[in-house]
């Protein structure tokens, strides 16, 4: 079992779950998840390992409570316990210093993002964190990434923090300005904002980098339920990823496979209120 140290509501929605996990703690890199699962018999959900603290041996977890089985897990008070948490899985992020780099994170990506940041801004990094969300309600995590950050940017598309659009509206500044153009991209994000940094990075031929979100359930490159096109070529998510070069990156085929089961999500939902 593994406990559950505190449990805080960041957002509407979105928990952030500190869990006594010492070996995960210990061993976890920027960029690797897990797998939770709350009990026997119940939904393995993939989660980023948002932060971890290998002295105290906890690891934060960053959950946007949207299914039952979420909903299930962000109920689960401090002083609780998880059944299983496997991990880490997934590869490390190549962190090197580029130089000037440019994180993009919209809404619940934010909280992917920041490990990112976290490493990169330690390796030397100077960088321009640009995050967006539907309304102030959705922004996360903007008093922890500041002081990673030379710069932090908002937008809102409602216009209620920060600049009134999309994360892609400040990026394509910096891209236009050769004072201000990032050596590298990091997004992570809804898979359209993902797609739409990727076609605005592949002109100017600047390394990106997305992580990607496809169903997952065994997370050992087993299953296949992961799969997903880079370059033409079948990987698996969960072991060859979750980051890939965002200019290889098929997202239509990866829209089209997280879209599978929304008839059936929807009758639970009907069915269940979750
Ligand atoms: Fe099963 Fe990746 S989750 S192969």
């Amino acid at each position: 079992m593994f406990n559950v140290i505190s449990n805080e509501l960041l957002a509407e929605n979105l928990h952030k779950m500190v869990i006594s996990a010492p070996r995960v703690a210990r061993a976890r890199k920027p960029g690797q998840f897990v797998i939770v699962r709350l009990a026997p018999g119940e939904e393995r959900i993939p989660l980023t390992i948002g932060d971890a603290d290998a002295q105290a041996g906890t690891i934060t977890l960053f959950i946007q409570a949207i299914g039952a089985s979420t909903q299930k897990i962000v109920a689960t008070p401090a002083g609780g316990a998880l059944r299983d948490v496997a991990g880490p899985l997934g590869k490390e992020t190549h962190i090197a210093n580029w130089g000037r780099v440019a994180c993009v994170g919209g809404g619940v990506g934010t909280a992917v993002l920041f490990p990112l940041v976290k490493a990169l801004a330690g390796a030397g990094n100077r960088i321009t964190t640009i995050i967006g969300g539907r309304s102030s309600r959705y922004i996360i995590l903007a008093d922890e990434l500041a002081p990673l950050s030379e710069r932090l940017l908002v937008t809102t598309e409602d216009g209620t923090l920060g600049s009134t659009g999309f994360v892609t509206g400040p990026l394509q500044e910096m891209l236009a300005d050769p004072e201000r153009a990032p050596q590298a991209v990091f997004a992570v994000g809804p898979v359209p904002m993902m797609k739409a940094v990727a076609e605005l990075t592949r002109p100017h031929g600047i390394e990106t980098v997305v992580s990607l979100n496809p169903i997952m359930i065994d997370g050992t490159g087993m299953c296949g339920g992961c799969r997903v096109q880079i370059g033409g070529a079948t990987k698996f998510a969960c072991v060859d990823g979750p980051e890939f070069d965002a200019h290889l990156v098929d997202f239509d085929g990866l829209s089209d496979r997280l879209s599978s089961y929304r008839k059936e999500e929807a009758a639970r939902h009907a069915a269940t209120g979750c």
